[in-house]
């Protein structure tokens, strides 16, 4: 790539751009801005800018396409596919000044927001008017809007309610050589044009850089019901996923957890009152919601007859609010968990819900084959499995030329059924080698030049999603 270094008179421009206080060039700044929560990566840009508005984000584009520097868009940080990793160094462009909730329009259920607001800040102030943001990543007590459309993040409700994209009517995004756009319109419906706002989503910050959005909100579901259903079989756990779908029921939440990611998440969080059986070996946590609990309720008794169809056990319910919390802080931490116990891998499969268990059954044979063990969790009925890869004691030889064999055969697998690399963590640095799989050359191709039409320098992102 032909970049030019950040100099002593780029960081002057940048100063004069967002304020002295704004921007960071020692080091220490540049190692934090330099992680994110992929593995344990570390590519600290040259330089860290903080712009507060779209006007800032402007310059800064204008200043890094005239001069050739890279510039990598950053949220928060959680991202797990390293999209926000400056590959290339140059200008790490944070966005957590733009963090305005700009206006909650109760007329229209609708939210126009700055990408740097946490996730569950949106949420709870929609909340509080009655009215109700879905997605929710696992992270949204600390991701951003910003990194959730650049991502295209789904989390446990996508399941009834659709993911990020799903949520997103319009976007203001800067491009590439700092002009300023709309994608869309502030209506539900629009058949006008090309659809740039849904073409912007998912593209990893290597298109645009948003700088607000326009969602969607929902009336706020009144009640929920949240239970427990253990299971002696992983395969019959994921097998009883598509049979609930299949018997009428549209859970908000249906969470797998293998018992590996369930143990460890207890120990991990060491205060943890929740226990699993000796016999389990899976657990799926499955939320109904709606406006009427007697509704609630019967939705809850059809997917007991179905469960048991499939050997569960004894059903837990949970009682009250502090139980349903619990239950959710548990599974929220799985990820942590499996992180904080190895040098792990995680793959973020998605197949056709009703292929999960022969998914499941896939990776155990080929953990087998390549000598490594997994630990699986993950939406269930979005047939999304983050697969976890555990380093254990494979050896470095194993870990780093043996292993990509292995994982391309999980990809090669996903995709035979039916299925795709990655269901929410987005492709980004770790996953763009095997981009091949889910595309032919042709449809890679047609990617790289929409890439080159917003990006011709190549300036934005660079080093993400294709190799
Ligand atoms: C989760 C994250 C890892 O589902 O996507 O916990
Ligand atoms: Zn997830």
């Amino acid at each position: 790539m032909n970049f030019n270094k950040v100099t002593e008179q780029h960081l002057e421009s940048l100063k004069k751009i967002v304020g002295e206080v704004n921007v960071f060039a020692q080091m220490d700044k540049r190692e934090m801005y330099g992680s994110d929560e992929t593995e344990d990566f570390c590519f600290p840009p040259e330089v860290v800018v903080l712009p507060e508005d779209v006007k800032e984000v402007s310059a800064i584009m204008k200043l890094a396409y005239e001069n050739r520097l890279p510039v990598t868009p950053m949220g928060a940080r959680t991202g797990l596919s390293g999209g926000a990793l400056s590959v290339f160094g140059g200008v790490g462009l944070s966005v957590e000044r733009l963090n305005k909730i700009v206006k909650i329009d109760e007329d229209n259920l609708q939210v126009i927001v700055q990408p740097g607001v946490i996730t569950q800040v949106l949420q709870e102030a929609c909340q509080e008017k009655g009215l109700y943001y879905a997605p929710d990543p696992a992270s949204r007590g600390t991701c951003f809007v910003g990194g959730n459309l650049a991502e295209n993040s789904g989390g446990p409700r996508a399941v009834k309610y659709g993911v990020t994209k799903d949520f997103v009517l319009n976007l203001e995004v800067v491009l590439p050589n700092g002009e300023i756009i709309k994608t869309g319109a502030n209506t539900l419906k629009n058949s006008t044009g090309y659809n740039l706002t849904q073409l912007m989503v998912g593209s990893e910050g290597t298109l645009g850089i948003i700088t607000q959005a326009t969602l969607k909100l929902l009336p706020y579901p009144k009640h929920n019901l949240l239970m427990l259903i253990p299971f002696n079989s992983a395969f019959k756990a994921c097998e009883a996923v598509s049979a609930i779908f299949k018997a009428g029921i549209t859970p908000s939440a249906m969470e797998f957890m293998e018992r590996d990611a369930i143990i460890w998440t207890i120990d991990f969080l060491k205060d943890s009152k929740l226990k699993i059986g000796d016999e389990t070996q899976a657990q799926l946590l499955v939320e109904v919601d709606g406006n009427d609990t007697e509704v609630l309720f019967k939705d809850c008794e059809v997917i007991a007859e179905v469960v048991e169809k499939y050997g569960a056990g004894e059903i837990q319910f949970a009682e009250s609010q502090a139980q349903k919390d619990a239950l959710w802080y548990l599974r929220r931490r799985v990820g942590e968990a499996v992180k904080s116990n190895s040098i792990y891998k995680e793959e973020d499969t998605v197949v056709p819900r009703f292929e999960l268990a022969n998914l499941l059954k896939g990776v155990k044979e080929i953990g087998n084959k390549y000598g490594f063990t997994s630990v699986c969790y993950g939406h269930a009925g979005d047939g999304n499995l983050h697969i976890n890869i555990i380093k254990g004691d494979l050896s470095e030889t194993a870990w780093n030329e043996e292993l990509p064999k292995g994982i391309r055969e999980i990809f090669e697998l996903t995709v035979s059924l039916g299925g795709t690399l990655s269901g929410e963590h987005g492709i980004g640095y770790v996953q763009k080698e095997y981009m091949d799989i889910a595309f032919t050359s042709a449809e890679l191709a047609l990617m790289k030049s929409i890439k080159q039409v917003f990006d011709e320098r190549g300036i934005l992102n660079p080093g993400k999603m294709f190799v």
